[in-house]
């Protein structure tokens, strides 16, 4: 299915957004992190912002929603253009209805789990998902250390969709860079988030294609 690259907004310049939306042109998602100060102790935006990021970005937004009550919220995030919802596990009531909500609207579903939080659960609806996103460091900040104990949950739910023949996306996020991708790519990972890594380099394209090419060499497919 190929590898894709996600950049992260956390890391561009919030007062130079649109201008920031279009460096990453060359990627295949653009990542979008919603906090909301209670589920994590950090705030970055909501729906009205989100929406119009969506109607200026060259890329389909992949909205990752680190918020209380996704049951209720998720699927608004849909409504406001997100592609890819993806909401935390941690946090859902019924994530099965929230995935069923999301499709009804369109979009993509997918859940989140915490460094620590066993995917054992999804397993069994797996189906119900188009990703699974596991991440990689705590979920808050960007540019922390990437948590390498998070891999024998990735290789589990790769192994799991292969066995259903379920074309499953599993997302990485956190601490993603050259040193990094091998890692992940290998253990079965094809959606791969990236903000300081790609903002940070001088070449934000050429970052982007070397992270995209790094992958795709060592992916399973
Ligand atoms: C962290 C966010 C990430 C963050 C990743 O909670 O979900 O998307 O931007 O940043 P890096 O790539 O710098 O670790
Ligand atoms: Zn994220």
């Amino acid at each position: 299915m190929g590898i894709q690259i996600a950049p992260s907004i956390l890391s561009a310049d919030f007062a130079n957004l649109e201008r920031d939306i279009t460096r990453v042109a060359s990627a295949d998602w653009l990542h979008v992190d919603v906090m909301d100060g209670h589920f994590v102790p950090n705030l970055t935006l909501g729906l009205p912002v989100l929406e119009r990021l969506a109607e200026v970005s060259p890329l389909p937004v992949d909205a990752h929603l680190m918020i209380e009550n996704p049951d209720h919220w998720a699927p608004r995030y849909a409504e406001a253009g997100a592609t890819s919802v993806t909401f935390h596990l941690e946090a859902a009531e019924d994530p099965v209805r929230i995935a069923k909500d999301l499709r009804a609207l369109g979009a993509r579903a997918s859940v989140a789990v915490r460094p620590g939080t066993p995917v054992d659960s999804l397993l069994d609806v797996l189906r119900e998902f188009d990703m699974v996103l596991v991440m990689t460091v705590e979920p808050g900040f960007g540019g922390q250390a990437f948590m390498p104990e998070t891999m024998p949950k990735v290789t589990a739910l790769r192994e799991h969709a292969t066995r259903l023949g379920h074309s499953l996306r599993i997302e990485v996020d956190g601490g993603v860079a050259r040193d990094t991708v091998p890692t992940v790519v290998e253990a079965g990972a094809d959606v791969l988030v990236a903000g300081s890594a790609i903002y940070g380099a001088d070449d934000v394209a050429g970052e982007i294609a070397a992270l995209r090419a790094l992958g795709e060499r060592h992916s399973r497919a």
